[in-house]
């Protein structure tokens, strides 16, 4: 068994210098609080930044530091200098990809030199990753810092098993779209084995984007991407259940969340904390609070606002902006309402400390959570995990991934400051045993899908994943190349298939444009000339088409799946189809969705109808995809016809017809003592499904096949070829 090897941004560990002394804290954040617990065995290796700038350590300081890390926190540390740190982390992270991510064009830079220093320093987490990782270990990758390190890891080690987990939402195709690097990224994406969501519509919207900017489709979130197959899921991330729940039952915390009761008097304890950030909603929430005060006069004086607002990025524009918007609305409120012995608003701008943070979640009636946008959330979660008595109620902004787990809190819109204050409203006066009912459930869920539970559920379908891929048909390495090539060389009587498209040549959008090139026409004519050869293209185009261009090259060929065949310079019908007369049924069905499909088209053959979508909007296309085959299947299982559903093209023909039986017609022709099969689409399964054990049989793609090889593209394909026909 390998290591996990854990890749993120920030460290569990920021390292601050502090009078010539470093001082090792906790990091603030999500991904560094949750992922602490899962980091803690030793197996497990983490590598990340530190919080330090490279340039201004020595290489002494830099050595005890890591010493320290590695004994410590079984942490590696990778040193960024100050110009990376203000263009990778500053720069493209948090000025380009946080905003956009989180829906926030109008704050969304895009700047070249920050996307070069982006690239430069996901090669140096690659490499200290590539210096750490051995072959059987797991490479786990987390957030949108490090979105190119599943390609750059992959390239070096094809072997690796690499997980991603994205822990800030997935925006809409609409959104994403706007990014000038956006093929760049889910490129990367898609060297990786597993892509891990929060949430399900995060999930949605990345297959989208895969789907409309890549053109790869996927089935049940599995993409195929001729290079891999990559599942999207998602993998709600919880807590430390029982850490929380140990800290707050603790004496120490219990004695500081009663020393925050007796402070706050009889009132009750409304609880906000967040770093300080634009996509928490900080300034709408104090807006809400005002109007709640405005409204409800009742509760001037009653109620006790603490919001703990953690220092987050302060170099960035707006957040400091958003700084001293928040000073100044907590002013304002204070100002208006205050009494000589009331402050509605506590406000403490610092990080606390974990204890420190337990005792508010304690002390607090209710918590106030309204992010406008929020990857998961995970200050719900714990605020709900420490309330050992039940009590407490959690308002809830619909807009945090949290919200689809934790329903029973108090579900709010954070724009609508009237339904904020008619949710206060509700959780101040809520009664004590509902409270309770809502809380237990919550409880439930959040002790059961913990944090633990999240990593082992994510880690083991990443393991039975790579168990697929092991057992599906081995890539045509080195070694098998060589022996492929010595019994082609030692054969006198060889027979090799071969289908057209996506095997031969890669798809174009206009099939008429996908005609052979000349070191493709070069390739066939070396390989017909050798007289111990039988060369045959099984194509599912029709034979004008394969005669148009192939014709020169003298070799044999099948069309339409086999209708035709063309040996000794002839065509010749294979089946006696004495009527294609089902075509006038399913006709008209494929017609009415070339109209509601703009830019698919139908094509006819002389045996079958192909509707094919290449040039469609793909997104439409999918959908149109499943309810054709819908429409059409009740007439084909009648009619005694097969539907094929290719790359792009559904063809529906007679179910007599496939590639398997014409294959069959040249595997019985002779003794053959070499057999060569391309093919890389559903069709060309049928071929693959009747050659003997022996024969050589190659799937262009990842996806899953018969076939005993695979291979990954058109380009390695004619390389094989090209070989042999040397
Ligand atoms: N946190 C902390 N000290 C604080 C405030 C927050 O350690 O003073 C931790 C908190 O326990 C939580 C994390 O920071 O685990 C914040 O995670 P969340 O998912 O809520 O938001 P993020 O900051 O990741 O956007
Ligand atoms: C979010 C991100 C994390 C990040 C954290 C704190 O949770 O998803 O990757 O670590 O915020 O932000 P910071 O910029 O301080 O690392």
């Amino acid at each position: 068994m390998g290591r996990t090897i854990i890749v993120t941004n920030r460290l569990p560990v920021t390292i601050k210098k502090n009078r010539g002394k470093y001082i090792f804290e906790h990091s603030i954040g999500g991904v560094a609080t949750g992922l602490a617990s899962v980091c803690n065995r030793r197996d497990c290796l983490w590598i990340g930044w530190s919080g330090l700038s490279g340039q201004s350590l020595g290489d002494y300081d830099k050595r005890s530091i890591r010493t320290k890390l590695a004994r410590q926190h079984n942490c590696h540390p990778v040193f960024l200098d100050k110009k990376d740190v203000r263009d990778h982390y500053y720069g493209f992270c948090n000025n380009t990809l946080w905003p956009l991510f989180h829906c926030f064009t109008q704050y969304t830079i895009y700047h070249k030199q920050w996307w070069e220093s982006y690239r430069r320093v996901n090669k140096l987490y690659a490499e200290a990753v590539l210096a750490k990782a051995k072959p059987g270990d797991t490479i786990w990758i987390h957030d949108y810092h490090l979105f190119l390190l599943p390609q750059l890891i992959k390239d070096k080690l094809p072997g690796i098993s690499i997980g991603f987990f994205l822990h800030i939402p997935f925006p809409p195709l609409e959104i994403y779209r706007m990014l000038p690097w956006r093929e760049d990224i889910l490129i990367s994406l898609l060297s990786a084995d597993l892509v891990g969501f929060h949430t399900y519509d995060y999930v949605q919207n990345f297959l989208d984007s895969v789907h409309r900017l890549l053109g790869h489709e996927h089935h049940l979130g599995s993409i195929d991407s001729g290079d891999n197959v990559t599942k999207a899921d998602a993998f709600p991330m919880g807590i430390d259940y029982s850490r929380f729940t140990e800290v707050a039952r603790s004496p120490r915390v219990i004695k500081e969340a009663d020393k925050i009761r007796r402070k706050a008097g009889k009132r009750q304890i409304i609880l906000s904390v967040d770093r300080l950030d634009y996509t928490k909603g900080i300034l709408e929430r104090l807006n809400a609070f005002d109007y709640f005060l405005n409204q409800n006069s009742q509760y001037i004086g009653k109620v006790t606002l603490i919001l703990v607002a953690v220092p987050s990025r302060t170099r960035i524009e707006n957040y400091e902006l958003l700084k001293k918007q928040i000073d100044e609305r907590i002013s304002q409120i204070n100002g208006r309402y205050s009494e000589v012995d009331w402050i509605p608003i506590w406000y403490l701008y610092r990080s606390l400390p974990l204890e420190k943070l337990v005792a508010f979640y304690r002390a607090a009636d209710v918590a106030l959570i309204t992010p406008l946008r929020d990857g998961m959330n995970l200050i719900a979660k714990e605020f709900i995990a420490a309330k050992r008595d039940g009590q407490g109620v959690l308002i809830l902004s619909e807009l945090a991934g949290t919200a689809n787990e934790l329903r029973e809190a108090l579900i709010i819109n954070p724009n609508d400051k009237r339904q904020i204050v008619a949710a206060l409203r509700q959780a101040l006066e809520m009664p004590a045993d509902k409270q309770e009912e809502h809380n237990r459930i919550m409880q439930k869920r959040l002790q059961s899908y913990n944090v633990t539970k999240w990593a082992q559920d994510f880690l083991s379908n990443l393991a039975e994943l790579k168990k697929t891929k092991n057992q599906m048909q081995t890539e045509l390495d080195e070694k098998n190349r060589a022996e492929l090539n010595k019994k082609y060389r030692r054969s006198r009587r060889r027979l090799i298939l071969l289908d057209y498209d996506g095997s031969l040549v890669s798809f174009v959008d206009d099939p008429d444009k996908a005609q052979p090139d000349k070191e493709l026409l070069k390739i066939i004519e070396s390989l017909t000339s050798d007289r111990n050869n039988k060369i045959v293209v099984i194509s599912g185009r029709d034979r004008h088409t394969l005669d148009k261009w192939l014709q020169e090259t003298g070799v044999e060929m099948s069309a339409e799946h086999g209708v035709w065949v063309k040996e000794k310079d002839r065509w010749q019908k294979t089946v006696d189809l004495s009527s294609a007369s089902w075509k006038n049924k399913i006709m008209p069905i494929l017609e009415q969705y070339v109209d509601r499909t703009p830019g698919s088209f139908v094509e006819e053959k002389d045996y079958s109808l192909a509707w094919h979508y290449r040039k469609a909007d793909s997104k439409l296309a999918l959908i149109r995809r499943k309810e054709l085959v819908e429409s059409c299947t009740q007439v084909t299982d009648t009619l005694g016809l097969d539907i094929l559903e290719g790359n792009k093209v559904i063809e529906i023909k007679s179910a007599e017809i496939n590639k398997g039986r014409i294959a069959s017609r040249w595997l019985g022709k002779r003794h053959w003592d070499f057999i060569f099969a391309l093919g890389d689409d559903r069709t060309d399964e049928d071929m693959f499904s009747v050659m003997p054990k022996k024969a050589y049989t190659i799937k262009v793609g990842a996806e899953h096949s018969q076939a005993r090889f695979r291979i990954k593209s058109v380009a390695e394909a004619r390389s094989l070829l090209k070989k042999l026909s040397q």
